[in-house]
């Protein structure tokens, strides 16, 4: 009986200090959604013990490796207390399953932020990354941005590892396919507009996620084209080359970035105080968080800074990482490490801070839980599937149109022929999140409603991507000795760009340039379309080609503009982000490269020393003539104001788009600079026969500045240039 009583009171003190304690959350300032956000922060975290704080900094996976049966015990087996995990799943019910765990089960009710790797879309798969830039569209692309971050807040993702502005050049590096191309300047503004797309202008929308800018920072200059290698970055390349996408990112707002794996000259990215502190927290007041990429943190330990998992965490986290993604390394290790004094309590206030500052903007605290909506209410919306196809379009690439082979006119037999022709998984590319092949409108099915009454389609398939099987050459001749015009439908599987992607060459398989070569005997005309994930080495294939077609990975909407290209109901207006290289042997080469002390010697000795197709080279339907540049001023000071404007003239048979890109250059500067440098671009529709005054208002600083080896502004009295084109016009800064 005795016990009994006990029993009983023991069960009405837990229930009355459960009330209390629910009764105290309510009561609690960090609860009140009326209070400033810098007010709940600081409450919350003077109320939070060390093993919480903690857990707030460490994030794992939920969705991963789940299957039916042990959807229950994913959620049993993540801590209520954890900061964050990775999510797998697309279904807001399971989320919400293990916020519900986070909420009322952990003793301050603190909600978990859901991440997930948002690259080009989340169900609706726009073309990667380095394919977006090439539509010179930024607006278009923050749009894409917008539907991206809808689709995956509604299946309970905040929070999105995107964008990727790693400036890149080298394109044997499988991830040249997720970031904005070689140019700093076009890293920097497509990675702001995305982070505006993403959060929009209040993050706790229900259609809006936190962006994450990555990878912090330089991971583009990877030895040899290898991933997660040793990186050589000067102090000033640094400054000048990959820094410039994150200043920018910052300044617009970006919630979050991701530390790097690869090594910075020693340092590496994860453990490098100077970019992770000086910088990112102190010089540029980032009030947000770090989050290490995965496994990076642990990783330190092979790249030679420490020596075991607790050096690795007390290394980055006094670096400025603020969360540990897949290490356990900051929870096997860090309430250690601020008890024994090596990581002090203020470091580990801050970091806490950072992180609910994050989820507090999202509005996490005060709707923690995604409601819950069909597939059909999130996905494929009619205008998420217009842009997904606008966006495929306009960063299509005519590479090459030899004597008007395109577009394709009054043919009764189409030729289409090759791996691609029929594909639909591999048009997705890498980081394809949810999106799905059975989504795609592949090349084949965009001839076939394209051309429906006009022409037939012979399709073989010839080869496959790969391998040395060529036992369907002789089928593919003869189909071709029947068409007008063979379309060969090549490029690039899915898996071969993107993380741990490297390739030696950028040549296609060898098969596939043999079955070009087979094709050819017909004498017919050739027009190759290309899918691939990295600018290719195309040497050998150019000559046998009338035309051919940067298609890049569209996505799922690729198959209508595909067709449209060809049968001139598209006017292409794509350019390149990404110098195409004569061959493989030339990397690096990119258009801004420093001047060299002898411009006219140095050559290869067996190829050529230019690119085959050039940064911001592109090909349209119809000819653009250009006129002189015009300067309001030729001669300056800083206090002036300076606008050049130029011309541009559609001469040809058709409207088309037309994006000038204005460079400059500065040939004689205390620190020498690239031979020119892109500042502005501008993209607009001309019809037939109109002109157009494309303006570019300088701002000197900006530029005309260059930036030296500790990240200063600086700006020199001189000669500057200003460049379009084959046009260049000289500009005097006397003061
Ligand atoms: C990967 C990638 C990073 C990604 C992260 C989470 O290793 O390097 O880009 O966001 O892990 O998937």
């Amino acid at each position: 009986m005795k016990n009994k009583r006990i029993i009983c009171g023991l069960l009405l003190l837990s229930t009355i200090s459960c009330s209390l304690i629910a009764q105290g959350k309510k009561e609690y300032p960090y609860k009140d959604a009326t209070k400033p956000v810098e007010e709940r922060v600081n409450d919350l975290v003077s109320r939070m013990t060390l093993e919480e704080k903690v857990l707030q900094l460490n994030q794992y996976t939920l969705g991963r490796n789940d299957n039916v049966n042990n959807v229950g015990e994913a959620v049993k087996n993540i801590p209520a207390e954890l900061g964050s995990v990775i999510y797998f799943n697309s279904d807001p019910e399971y989320r919400n399953a293990l916020q519900r765990k986070a909420m009322e089960e952990s003793r301050l009710g603190i909600p978990l932020i859901f991440g997930y790797d948002v690259i080009h879309g989340y169900r609706t798969t726009y073309p990667i990354s380095l394919a977006q830039a090439c539509s010179w569209n930024p607006q278009l692309v923050k749009r894409a941005c917008g539907v991206a971050a809808q689709e995956a807040r509604m299946s309970g993702v905040d929070w999105t590892f995107s964008p990727m502005i790693d400036v890149a050049r080298d394109g044997r590096w499988g991830r040249v396919s997720e970031g904005y191309g070689e140019d700093p300047y076009t890293n920097a503004l497509f990675g702001y507009v995305s982070v505006q797309g993403y959060q929009g202008n209040d993050m706790s929308n229900s259609k809006n996620v936190a962006a994450c800018l990555k990878h912090y920072v330089g991971y583009g200059a990877s030895e040899g084209g290898r991933d997660y290698v040793f990186t050589e970055i000067s102090r000033q390349t640094l400054w000048d080359t990959y820094m410039l996408p994150y200043e920018a990112g910052v300044k617009g707002g970006a919630a979050t970035l991701m530390s790097s794996f690869n090594d910075i000259s020693g340092i590496p990215g994860t453990a490098n105080h100077y970019i992770l502190t000086d910088i990112l927290k102190d010089r540029w007041g980032h009030d947000g968080f770090v989050v290490s990429d995965w496994g990076a943190i642990e990783q330190l330990r092979p790249q030679g800074v420490a020596a075991d998992k607790k050096e690795a965490a007390l290394i980055a986290f006094n670096a400025g990482v603020e969360m540990d993604m897949m290490n356990n390394s900051y929870n096997n290790h860090l309430a250690e490490l601020v008890n024994e004094g090596k990581v002090s309590e203020e470091r580990l206030n801050d970091a806490v801070k950072r992180v609910l500052r994050v989820k507090f903007r999202l509005g996490l605290f005060d709707n923690p839980y995604t409601p819950v909506s069909t597939e059909k209410e999130r996905f494929l919306l009619p205008e998420s599937l217009e842009i997904a196809e606008k966006l495929a379009e306009e960063s299509m690439v005519l590479l090459k149109n030899d004597n008007k082979t395109l577009p394709l006119s009054n043919l009764s037999k189409i030729a289409v022929i090759g791996p691609m022709a029929k594909d639909k998984e591999h048009l997705l590319g890498s980081w394809a999140a949810h999106g799905n092949a059975k989504d795609v409108i592949s090349i084949y099915e965009g001839l076939e409603s394209e051309f429906k009454g006009k022409s037939e389609l012979l399709y073989v398939k010839g080869c496959d991507f790969e391998g040395n099987d060529t036992s369907g050459f002789a089928e593919a001749l003869a189909t071709a000795q029947r068409a007008d015009v063979i379309l060969v439908c090549l490029g690039e599987k899915k898996g071969w760009s993107g993380e741990n992607a490297s390739r030696s060459t950028l040549a296609l398989p060898q098969v596939q340039e043999q079955l070009v070569q087979e094709l050819k005997k017909s004498g017919k005309p050739v027009v190759i379309l290309l899918s691939s994930g990295r600018p290719l080495e195309l040497n050998r294939l150019e000559p046998l080609a009338d035309a051919m077609l940067e298609v890049w990975q569209p996505g799922i909407r690729g198959g209508n503009p595909i067709a449209g290209i060809l049968s001139g109901k598209i006017n292409p207006s794509g350019k390149l982000s990404i110098t195409f290289p004569y061959s493989t042997g030339q990397i690096p080469i990119y258009y801004n490269q420093r001047q060299s002390a002898r411009p006219h010697q140095g050559k290869y000795q067996d190829i050529p020393n230019t690119p085959l197709y050039e940064f911001a080279h592109g090909l349209s339907y119809t000819t653009f003539e250009y006129g002189d540049l015009k300067a309001s001023s030729l001669k300056v000071k800083r206090s002036d104001k300076l606008v050049i404007e130029i011309p541009v003239t559609n001469t040809g048979d058709m409207d088309g788009a037309e994006t000038v890109h204005w460079f400059i250059s500065d040939p004689v500067c205390s620190i020498s600079r690239p031979v020119k440098e892109l500042k502005y671009f501008k993209k607009e529709m001309l019809k037939k026969g109109e002109t157009k005054v494309f303006r570019f208002d300088i701002h000197f600083d900006r530029d005309f500045g260059f930036v030296n080896g500790d990240g200063e502004r600086f700006l020199e009295s001189g000669d500057y240039y200003i460049i379009v084109k084959d046009k260049k016009l000289k500009i005097e800064l006397i003061d």
